[in-house]
């Protein structure tokens, strides 16, 4: 049996005070949900922050993004090592923010997904669909390309490290969640692909359900089969929000 996986993306939102007050409301709500494993991944000035005041609890903490280079003359980013030194356990990758805002393509988070299991950090690898693509009937064809870019330069055994987020793109921020069964569709598919390679990876590996998850539409999404849990946006800026799916995917 596979656990089941909730991690926050903050995106950029927050502040000293806040972050502080939502940690503390996540960590009293969390602490006694054994069953399930959540994580935050902040914005990287509070990434020390995070460390100090999650430390001791069983919330883990991530990026949202790092750069591909070890080191170097690249203004403005941040290497995998600074991550690891702040104790990240994961780092989101391919995020459809970073590939549409900042023109990432798939060979840049590939290069970037090897980067972060170099330094020791466990990617969330995202992949999902425009609502064009969706409705010209390509969304395999596109998961499968982004999922592929990968598994061809870090194989199987790469991603048997890594957690898979599928987040359609026409659902991030909009409101409109994948129905459970269009959601389940997908991660069949992309275990299934992984299971061309490796099965034992496939059946093993984390893929979770990201776009407009709230507490409301949590407990159905997290029923499916295929679906580990979830990358959460809007609703992890909120304590109670959060720690109720959280508590869906802990199944309490
Ligand atoms: P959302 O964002 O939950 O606000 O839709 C999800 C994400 O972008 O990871």
């Amino acid at each position: 049996m596979r656990r089941k996986l909730v991690v926050g993306n903050w995106k950029m939102y927050g502040r000293l005070a806040r972050n502080k007050a939502l940690l503390e409301g996540v960590v009293a709500g969390v602490g006694a949900l054994k069953t399930a494993d959540f994580g935050v991944c902040v914005p990287y000035p509070y990434l020390a922050q995070a460390q100090s005041l999650l430390q001791n609890s069983n919330v883990v903490w991530g990026a949202q993004n790092l750069s591909q280079h070890e080191e170097g003359a690249f203004t403005g980013a941040v290497a995998p090592g600074m991550l690891a030194d702040f104790g990240c356990r994961f780092v989101i990758i391919g995020h459809s923010e970073r590939r549409g805002l900042f023109h990432e393509s798939n060979e840049i988070a590939a290069a970037k997904f090897d980067a972060a299991l170099k330094a020791g950090l466990t990617p969330i690898f995202c992949v999902g669909e425009t609502l064009a693509e969706r409705e010209s009937g390509v969304t395999e064809q596109v998961v499968a390309t982004q999922l592929d870019a990968v598994l061809d330069r870090a194989g199987a055994s790469g991603l048997a490290k890594a957690v898979v987020a599928y987040e359609p793109v026409w659902a991030i921020g909009t409101g409109k969640t994948a129905s459970p069964e269009q959601a389940q569709a997908v991660h069949a598919f992309i275990r299934g692909r992984v299971a061309q390679q490796d099965s034992q990876v496939a059946q093993a590996l984390c893929i979770l359900y990201g776009g407009s998850v709230k507490a409301a539409n949590a407990v159905e999404l997290f029923a499916m089969p295929d679906i580990d849990g979830g990358l959460i946006g809007g609703a992890s800026l909120v304590a109670e929000d959060f720690v109720a799916i959280c508590r869906a995917a802990a199944g309490k």
